[in-house]
């Protein structure tokens, strides 16, 4: 079974104050999760003052982004290296912010995908149609083509080891509209179709596939019910320690208790 993992993603949010406000916080409620991989990924200058708590409480720290190259004359960029050498366990690559207003391709993405695994990071791929993709019955196809071609020179052992896909439907992300969990279920499975068959039986069942677009604690059981989805990244309720710490707790009794 795929690892069950549950990353906040905080954007463009928050100043160091509140950082170390919502550092002390979940210090203080010291959450422990037996089964659930848990993990947030603030923005780079707020890694560092988060980083501590995180690694104390045995969660994951992430990056949003990471550039192509190793090193040298990029102004302005950061290099999964670099992050690696600060402790930084994930890069979020993909996501649609950066490929619909930065204009970032799936060329691209396969680049700075093949980057960060060589320096070690674990990779969350993000993937989603746009509602007009939807509308006109496209999402299989635009998701078929970002897969295959972000994963583009990447081998079968290195996304088993290595990869998460995070599917969010871009018209589900901060829009307080859920994609339903039949549409969640079929783009789920035909995302473990596609890796099945370009990377090699199996592949796709043994990788941790989340969910992304306004998951929050109120819809986080409903969505769980969809046995395909192996977490959540969550943006907007990843900001407050309680929302955030709910949908963990949520998914864990709902996946690992409900036998007892
Ligand atoms: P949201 O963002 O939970 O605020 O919709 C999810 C994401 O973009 O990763």
């Amino acid at each position: 079974m795929a690892e069950i993992k549950i990353y906040g993603n905080w954007k463009m949010n928050k100043d160091i104050k509140e950082t170390i406000q919502f550092s002390r916080e979940l210090a203080q409620q010291n959450p422990e999760f037996e089964n659930i991989v848990a993990g947030i990924a603030p923005p780079f200058v707020l890694i560092h003052p988060l980083k501590d708590t995180l690694k104390e409480l045995n969660w994951k720290i992430g990056a949003q982004n990471s550039f192509y190259e190793k090193k040298g004359a990029f102004t302005g960029e950061i290099s999964p290296v670099m992050l690696k050498s600060i402790d930084v366990d994930f890069v979020i690559l993909g996501h649609s912010e950066r490929r619909n207003i930065m204009g970032e391709t799936s060329e691209v993405v396969a680049k700075k995908i093949r980057t960060a695994i060589d320096a070690g990071l674990e990779v969350v791929l993000c993937v989603g149609e746009t509602l007009e993709e939807r509308e006109k019955g496209r999402e299989k196809e635009v998701i078929k083509k970002m897969v295959i071609e972000s994963l583009n020179g990447i081998a079968r052992e290195e996304i088993i080891d290595k990869l998460t896909i995070a599917y969010e439907p871009v018209w589900a992300i901060g829009t307080g509209v859920n994609a339903a969990p039949e549409q969640i279920r079929q783009m789920h499975c035909f995302i473990r179709d596609i890796l099945d068959e370009n990377f090699g039986d199996e592949c796709g069942r043994k990788i941790t596939i989340q969910y992304g677009g306004s998951v929050k604690p109120e819809n986080a059981g409903e969505l769980l019910e969809v046995e395909d989805i192996d977490g959540f990244l969550v943006g907007g309720a990843s900001l407050q320690v309680n929302s955030f710490l709910e949908i963990i707790k949520i998914t864990e009794n709902k996946r690992f208790k409900k036998t007892r």
